[in-house]
């Protein structure tokens, strides 16, 4: 019993597993079926080579970092080289998590990676233009980032007609976003709930919540079509302001593969 508790521990706090979600939407754009997106969510300064081998080995045509990329300045040039690793394979989107904006430094990390041609899409949309076709990939910064955050209706006018990839780094229901269009909403957050057990999922989330609702068992499905998928991140939670994290069981690391398909 020991050892496989054992086993489990290391087992959850070093391997990265790529997790696997098909996506169908009758939106997309015919050119865009197949199409790959990466998400890395929630790494909390650990920027190992298992986490860029697994995005690798994924072959991504996007990829998404959905917060809590950092939780202090001094990863900051860390966070940068990784970040840049990324850009350089697949065009790369981030939006920013609560812990970004708990190291007062969040800016200058999206300064960092702005240069670094990460497209930073807090309270921003662009589209993603492929063989004639489009989508609109939109971001919401975390609710405690400092500053004027735009509302979700201001950052997702006018693109009900298209398909929207929505980034945001704590996740709600799937519908929450759905009058705007929404088809793909992206999150991390709650680390799987930390702990997963048989029949009971993950067991605290990152408020210290008890069973975490959204804590990426599957993919939800919205009443209006939209679909939210919820990473599992790839560390442990940070204890209060220490540089101890909670260390993860029965819940590897993941790197999320998303493909879409017109359905
Ligand atoms: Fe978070």
């Amino acid at each position: 019993m020991l050892a496989l508790l054992v086993y489990a521990f290391i087992y959850s706090n070093t391997k990265v597993v790529l997790r696997e979600y098909d996506v169908a939407s009758a939106e997309l754009p015919a050119a865009f079926s197949g199409l790959r997106l990466a998400v890395v969510s929630d790494t909390h300064g650990k920027f190992d080579r298992r986490t860029l081998d697994a995005v690798f080995d994924a072959d991504p045509d996007i990829i998404l970092l959905t917060g809590d990329i950092i939780d202090d300045a001094a990863q900051i040039q860390d966070a940068a080289d990784f970040a840049g690793a990324l850009a350089d394979r697949a065009p790369t989107y981030f939006v920013t998590g609560n812990h970004e904006w708990a190291t007062d430094a969040a800016r200058e990390f999206i300064s960092k990676l702005s240069l670094l041609g990460v497209h930073v899409m807090d309270g921003r949309a662009e589209y993603f233009e492929k063989d004639g076709g489009r989508i609109v990939i939109a971001g919401l910064p975390d609710p405690t980032a400092h500053g004027d955050n735009p509302s979700p209706a201001a950052v997702l006018e006018n693109t009900k007609d298209d398909f929207v990839l929505l980034l945001s780094h704590r996740p709600y229901e799937p519908d929450h976003f759905a009058e705007f269009g929404t088809d793909l909403i992206v999150s991390g957050h709650v680390h799987g709930g930390m702990v997963r057990l048989p029949g009971l999922g993950g067991i605290i989330g990152p408020g210290r919540e008890f069973l975490p609702k959204l804590d990426g068992s599957r993919a939800y499905k919205g009443a209006n079509g939209s679909t939210l998928i919820v990473s599992r991140g790839l560390a442990g939670v940070k204890f209060y302001d220490t540089q101890f994290h909670f260390p993860r069981l029965f819940n590897p690391r993941e790197v999320v593969v998303i493909t879409l398909t017109k359905g």
